[in-house]
């Protein structure tokens, strides 16, 4: 059985320019914190790096709050538990993979943390070459759309999906996965107007991961468009003294 290609999608941050759209982004942790969570662990995004979408001090230390962690060990040598602080990372759901696979019918939900850049398929020759100029790195975040819009009821005929999968044409380790259908239309409120939707809940979380995968992104292509520029100009001067210090010899 044949596995789907996500369909892509237009991206706020696609492009040499591109940039992260902080509404987005936001409703994206919204749907993580109230959805995903409930599964997926997130161990390399610290709170504090929420001030990227956008978020000022007093709301990182608030979010960071309703969360608890644990710590220690205390003067007698007890771990105990705490609210947790903008220096903290996010707490896993369950407390190690076996447990996460325990809870799950033997498939452990992945950590999200690089999930984005992990599920970003290769895409060959002669495509990768254009893919360097366009700073294209969209496939994990239209892989993840797609798993999660994609969903199907009944399986093709003679496709055996064993007890505990489900089925997902666009699933690429086989054709149904341990994860059900997790989003749902007006699972999550938003309050800035957008659509409550499964196709909106599921783009604006994989652009929330896309940014947990790659935070730094915008700062890169700047930096990268900054190089291009100096090396242009520099083949040229490099050019013009070439043609200067050899201009005597005939
Ligand atoms: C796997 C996304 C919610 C349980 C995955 C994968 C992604 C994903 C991208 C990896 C698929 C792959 O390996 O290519 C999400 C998102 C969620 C969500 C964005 C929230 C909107 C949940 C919830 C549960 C769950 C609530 C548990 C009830 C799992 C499990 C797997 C998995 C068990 C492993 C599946 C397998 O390898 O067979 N999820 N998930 N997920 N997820 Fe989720």
């Amino acid at each position: 059985f044949p596995i789907k290609k996500p369909k892509e999608l237009d991206w706020s941050f696609a492009g040499p320019f591109g940039t992260y759209d902080k509404g987005q982004l936001q409703r994206g942790l919204k749907v993580y914190k109230e959805v995903c969570s409930a599964c997926h662990a997130l161990d390399l995004v610290s709170f504090r790096t929420l001030h990227d979408l956008g978020y000022s001090e007093a709301q990182v230390k608030a979010f960071a709050a309703e969360y608890t962690v644990q710590a220690g060990p205390d003067a007698s040598g007890d771990m105990f538990d705490r609210p947790a602080i903008p220096a903290d990372y996010f707490p896993a759901p369950f407390p190690n993979a076996e447990a996460a696979a325990a809870a799950n019918g033997g498939a452990a939900p992945p950590d999200f943390s690089l999930i984005a850049k992990a599920r970003a398929v290769e895409r060959g020759f002669p495509t990768f070459v254009f893919d360097v100029f366009t700073q294209y790195a969209e496939a994990g975040p239209d892989y993840i759309h797609a798993l999660l819009t994609g969903y199907e009821e009944t399986p093709p005929e003679g496709l055996n999906v064993p007890e505990g999968t489900y089925y997902n044409p666009y699933f690429i380790g086989s054709a149904s996965l341990a994860m059900a259908q997790p989003l749902f239309d007006d699972m999550v409120t938003y309050d800035d107007g957008s659509p409550q939707t499964v196709d909106q809940y599921a783009k604006d979380v994989s652009a929330f991961l896309m940014w947990a995968a790659e935070p730094h992104m915008e700062d890169r292509k700047k930096t990268g468009f900054r190089v291009i520029v100096f090396l242009l100009l520099f083949a040229g001067l490099v050019y013009l003294t070439k043609r200067k210090v050899w201009s005597r010899i005939e």
